[in-house]
């Protein structure tokens, strides 16, 4: 449906990236667009509102008003659909305004080839009639040569300095969406460690009941490749991209020495008459000066989709329940199931919890057992501590009471009323919990603690705020550089390829000029020798 291939979008917005048809990596976070497969415990459908909690339409353009440009492909009607990476008609008019650039490189290099060919034709053909040499014509086309080769040293300069501080930017930007990246892939790794205790939960006779197991393997198979998947992308792109940038950046370099060093040879090969050498280079640059002005046009363009791209991460940012295209790349589902999953996952810790304290209340603390056998292994001494449950059996936030543990203590707490066992697992000295208890009920604790830390990150994961969260700060710490810096690139090329397109044609003029100058000076010389040796002749 859209392709969001490599190399350009990712170069221009460097936040996103998609890596196949149906996947795409946004601020660190992998999705899979057509998800929904029963992977997860919820529907991982994009939940299209089609209109909010208060009635009214939510689907939101993205950065309307700058994105407002002629499109050729529409006739030139103005383009409305705002920020959508998927759509043609963005495309075509976010090029368009890189239309002039790419008008002057055709017409330069038309123009040009053609005055070359008549030149070079007249040098050739035309026989060479003398004519008058003008000191004006010369000393102005001196003076504008000189200054046409200041400004493509000038144009170079600023070419050289906007690209190292665009490329600067470009880097701290990917460095901080990878970091993001680094730090949710940690965070999976940690809730794959928790689910992975939760394997072993069942306490002897009591265990977890059948479906809350199966939400388990749903949520660890659903993690861990998510967990896996984005290390994988995370590691390619960053990779890729850093290639990618490399090369921009060379690239970059190459323009801007090349091009200061046609300017300056040129201007010295012109200054001391080297024709042939002069039109060698003229040729050469003419060739140049048109890349340089169709790089200078996609850097253009660049520039205006890295704008576009920073104002839709605003505006999404800004109208979290709103449709958007964003929406449409990412794999978001909508707040209420992200907040259906993070109830889920409470369920889960309640009940833990609870089947924890039911074991500790009805088994362990029993004293003396009520009937020998099946819930009675001798057990003896002080009463261990139960679970503090953080959730009321509704789900509301529950205050611990004193002498509950925390979950995330509760196995260190819990090892002093171990008891040692016989063969037959019955306590032989003082303690209430066998070994095999005790494994059990401190996996239940260490899983509902994690839960209870992770819910959040899972949720956050799931309704993309976490992606906003990375997007708004791509936008308001990035997003300002990344702009300026990629405009002082185009305006450096900008002005490099115009002062060397000038120059060249100053240096085929003052060729000229030099040619006239010097033949009228010979001419000068000679009539001046001719006559002084006739007034000798004449003494
Ligand atoms: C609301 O959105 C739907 C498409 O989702 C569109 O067809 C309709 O025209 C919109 N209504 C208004 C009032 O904008
Ligand atoms: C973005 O463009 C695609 C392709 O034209 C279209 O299917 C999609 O609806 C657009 N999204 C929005 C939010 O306008
Ligand atoms: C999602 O909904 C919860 C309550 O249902 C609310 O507290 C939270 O702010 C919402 N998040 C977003 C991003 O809308
Ligand atoms: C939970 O289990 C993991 C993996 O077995 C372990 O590394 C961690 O220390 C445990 N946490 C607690 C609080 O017991
Ligand atoms: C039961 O536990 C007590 C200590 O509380 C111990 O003295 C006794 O030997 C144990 N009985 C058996 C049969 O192991």
């Amino acid at each position: 449906m859209f392709s969001l291939k490599p190399p350009l979008f990712l170069l221009l917005t460097v936040v996103c990236h998609g890596v196949s048809k149906n996947t795409l990596v946004c601020g660190g976070f992998v999705g899979e667009v057509d998800g929904g497969n029963g992977v997860l415990p919820v529907r991982v459908e994009r939940f299209v509102y089609e209109t909010g909690s208060d009635g009214e339409n939510t689907s939101m353009i993205l950065a309307e008003k700058r994105t407002r440009r002629k499109d050729p492909r529409n006739d030139f009607k103005y383009y409305n659909g705002g920020w959508n990476i998927s759509d043609d008609h963005y495309k075509s008019s976010v090029l368009y305004t890189a239309a002039p650039l790419f008008g002057i490189a055709a017409i330069w290099f038309v123009g040009f080839g053609i005055s070359l060919l008549l030149i070079c034709c007249c040098y050739c053909c035309c026989k060479r009639t003398p004519y008058g040499y003008s000191r004006t014509a010369y000393a102005l086309s001196l003076a504008f040569l000189s200054l046409f080769t200041i400004a493509a040293i000038v144009g170079c300069v600023v070419l050289y300095t906007g690209q190292g501080k665009f490329h600067n930017s470009t880097r701290d930007t990917l460095d901080f969406v990878v970091r993001q990246s680094k730090d949710t892939i940690y965070n999976l790794n940690n809730v794959l460690d928790i689910l992975a205790t939760s394997k072993g939960i069942g306490v002897d006779q009591v265990s977890l009941p059948s479906s809350l197991k199966n939400n388990i393997d749903r949520v660890d198979e659903m993690v861990s490749k998510a967990a896996r998947s984005l290390d994988f992308e995370t590691r390619k792109n960053e990779k890729y991209i850093k290639d990618v940038l490399n090369s921009v950046r060379l690239a970059l370099i190459i323009v801007a020495a090349v091009m200061l060093l046609v300017a300056l040879l040129g201007f010295l090969l012109s200054i001391f008459g080297l024709q042939v050498l002069v039109y060698i280079l003229v040729v050469l640059g003419w060739i140049l000066v048109t890349a340089t002005f169709i790089l200078c046009g996609i850097f253009l363009t660049l520039h205006n989709v890295m704008g576009d791209t920073c104002v839709a991460m605003d505006e999404w940012f800004q109208n979290p329940t709103a449709h958007t295209a964003l929406d449409d790349i990412l794999p978001c589902i909508d707040n209420a199931t992200a907040q259906e999953t993070l109830y889920e996952s409470k369920d889960v810790t309640y009940q833990l919890v609870d089947m924890v304290n039911k074991i500790i209340q009805n088994v362990a603390n029993i004293d003396p057992p009520p009937f020998p056998g099946l819930l009675s292994y001798n057990q003896s001494g002080p009463s261990v501590p139960t679970l503090c449950n953080p959730l009321n059996a509704d789900k509301t936030d529950r205050k611990c009471q004193a002498g509950e543990l925390d979950a995330s203590n509760a196995a260190q707490a819990w090892k002093a009323y171990v008891c040692q066992v016989s063969a037959k697992n019955i306590c032989t000295n003082v303690g209430r919990l066998t070994p095999k208890m005790y494994d059990q009920m401190s996996a239940a604790a260490n899983v509902s603690s994690g839960l209870e830390h992770y819910g959040p990150f899972l949720a956050g994961l799931m309704d993309c705020s976490f992606v906003r969260v990375t997007f708004i700060r791509v936008h308001e710490d990035h997003c300002p550089e990344l702009t300026k810096y990629s405009k002082w690139v185009y305006i450096g090329l900008a002005m490099v390829s115009a002062a060397v397109m000038l120059s060249l044609v100053l240096w085929v003029l003052y060729a000229r000029e030099r040619r006239h100058r010097k033949y009228t000076k010979l001419a000068v010389a000679e009539s001046e020798q001719s006559s002084f040796a006739t007034e000798t002749e004449w003494k």
